[in-house]
């Protein structure tokens, strides 16, 4: 070779084993495998790389996939080929490129509605490259335009690209860049009254900041989460931690109930508790709240939750999707089932809140993403994936929805909800800077009031807490019918 590649170093592509190319039905894998020819580097076109296989070019991701099963079928496709290709890959030395179609620039331009659900893929390179540090890694987004023009840009990119591990081949080569900066002040999209609905709502951080945005002006909110409400007997209620619940269930349960049981008995209640306390607060708030127990991820019985709301509230007019659940593992140890809640919790979800609400005219669409998922962190593929997807299809619903503010928030690590003690310390122990609750609910607020022209894809992690301390001085807060900073 003559001149060597300025980016992706040239002994990642292989010498004595082959590149396998993934082939994508667009016809670019064997126009890429004869370009690599012309620089001796012998390719294999396969359908699935072998489990051997230590340097892989994944195209399928620029298959056109029209219907919501084609594109499961790419996502659960590549999860189960990089578990195939775990041992190899984690040898290192070797390379790992995926490629997509969504528009040239991660969905952030001319993506159709459709192909921005493959945003997902990009997640499987960072992630792959996090916790194997010694496999090269790149995901390329490219705008499709012809098979060979396509070939040509990969094989540019592939032999002298630079060491980005995110690319997007549009109309300029580009790195996606989102905005971490505090949204400046901004007035509410809601006139008092409008109909909220908000996935994973009623616990968790999300409750946060549903009570923040309450605080603002009087909203309803209808509340989705799998928790059912338990009805406590005068006994219980009296217990009123999770210690005095679990001695409660130890001692009536005589020794007949496993650990698991009852720590399940008294998740329960404490999960029921902590739905009421929000619908509670909520109402002091002046605002209307109502809770149904629905999973996100059931179309059918989303859209009867939704249709009973409607009959008493009539049109909704902002959705928050902030149902998430947590599987961690390495990829190597991810089963098919941990990779699955993960990702359909939150892209089920989403495309499901969507399909439901197409009667309705929305002011906002929001939701809750992960810093994890632009860092790619290790342990979490599923995770990242998952929330890669709602950036993508957030970015894509936004050239749809022109008027309507649409967020896909990277959140940092809060100080709650998800975040455990034990994780808290594990945070703490890294030097990581968690966010506040009030801090970030605050955050959310200044968000959601930053108006349709706000940036979309945004990163608020504990790092800006400090800056949004400052700036939560600046929210407007109404109450009885005046404003008052808070
Ligand atoms: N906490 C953080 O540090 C952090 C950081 C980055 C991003 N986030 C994101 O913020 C969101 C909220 O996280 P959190 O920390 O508050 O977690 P959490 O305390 O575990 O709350 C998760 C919420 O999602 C609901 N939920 C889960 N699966 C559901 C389903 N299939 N259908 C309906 N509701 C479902 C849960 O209610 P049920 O259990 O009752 O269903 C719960 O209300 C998540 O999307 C998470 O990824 C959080």
């Amino acid at each position: 070779m003559e001149r060597p590649p300025a980016g992706m170093p040239v002994s990642c592509l292989p010498q004595a084993r082959p590149l396998y190319l993934v082939a994508d039905d667009r016809g670019v894998a064997p126009l890429l495998a004869a370009k690599f020819a012309t620089v001796g580097i012998a390719t294999q076109v396969v359908s699935v790389a072998p489990a051997d296989a230590t340097h892989l070019v994944v195209l399928s991701g620029l298959n056109r996939c029209p219907t919501p099963q084609d594109v499961e079928r790419e996502i659960f496709g590549l999860f189960s080929q990089l578990r195939n290709c775990a041992a190899a890959l984690r040898a290192g030395g070797g390379l790992f490129v995926t490629v997509q179609d969504t528009g040239g620039a991660f969905a952030a331009h001319h993506c159709d509605g459709q192909q921005a659900w493959l945003g997902g893929l990009a997640a499987f390179a960072k992630t792959a490259g996090r916790e194997w540090p010694q496999l090269a890694v790149k995901a390329i987004d490219v705008a499709f335009t012809d098979p060979e023009t396509v070939a040509a840009s990969l094989f540019e990119e592939l032999m002298g690209g630079g060491p980005e591990r995110e690319v997007g081949l549009g109309e300029n080569r580009t790195t996606p860049s989102p905005i971490a900066v505090a949204a400046p002040l901004g007035r509410s999209p809601f006139n008092d009254g409008d109909v909220l609905v908000v996935s994973g709502g009623a616990r968790g951080v999300a409750a946060e900041c549903v009570l923040a945005l309450a605080a603002c002006q009087p909203l309803r909110l209808g509340l989705l989460g799998r928790s059912v409400l338990v009805e406590e007997s005068r006994e219980l209620a009296r217990l009123a931690d999770e210690t005095a619940l679990r001695q409660h269930f130890i001692a009536s349960a005589s020794g007949k109930a496993t650990p698991m049981e009852i720590n399940r008995q008294v998740s329960r209640i404490m999960a029921s508790r902590e739905v009421r306390s929000t619908l509670a607060n909520l109402t002091a708030l002046g605002c209307e709240a109502r809770y149904k127990t629905v999973d996100v991820t059931q179309t059918a019985a989303l859209e009867a939750a939704l249709d009973s709301l409607r009959q008493d509230w009539g049109a909704i007019h902002g959705v928050i999707h902030a149902a998430g659940v947590l599987r961690d593992k390495a990829i190597a140890d991810m089963t098919p089932d941990q990779f699955a809640i993960v990702f359909r919790t939150k892209v089920d979800g989403l495309r499901a809140l969507l399909r439901v609400t197409q009667p309705d005219t929305l002011k906002l669409l929001c939701c809750f993403s992960s810093i994890a998922a632009r860092v790619g962190n290790p342990g979490q593929l599923n995770y990242n994936v998952a929330n890669t997807t709602l950036n993508a299809v957030c970015l894509a619903e936004k050239v749809r929805r022109p008027d309507c503010v649409v967020k896909s928030i990277g959140w940092g690590a809060w100080d709650g909800g998800m975040v455990t003690p034990a994780l808290k310390r594990h945070f703490e122990a890294q030097g990581v800077d968690l966010i506040g609750r009030q801090t970030g609910a605050r955050a959310f607020v200044a968000e959601v009031f930053a108006g349709a022209d706000s940036a979309v894809e945004v990163l608020l992690t504990g790092a800006l807490g400090r800056g949004f301390a400052s700036l939560a001085g600046h929210i407007i807060h109404r109450e009885n019918h005046g404003e008052k900073d808070v």
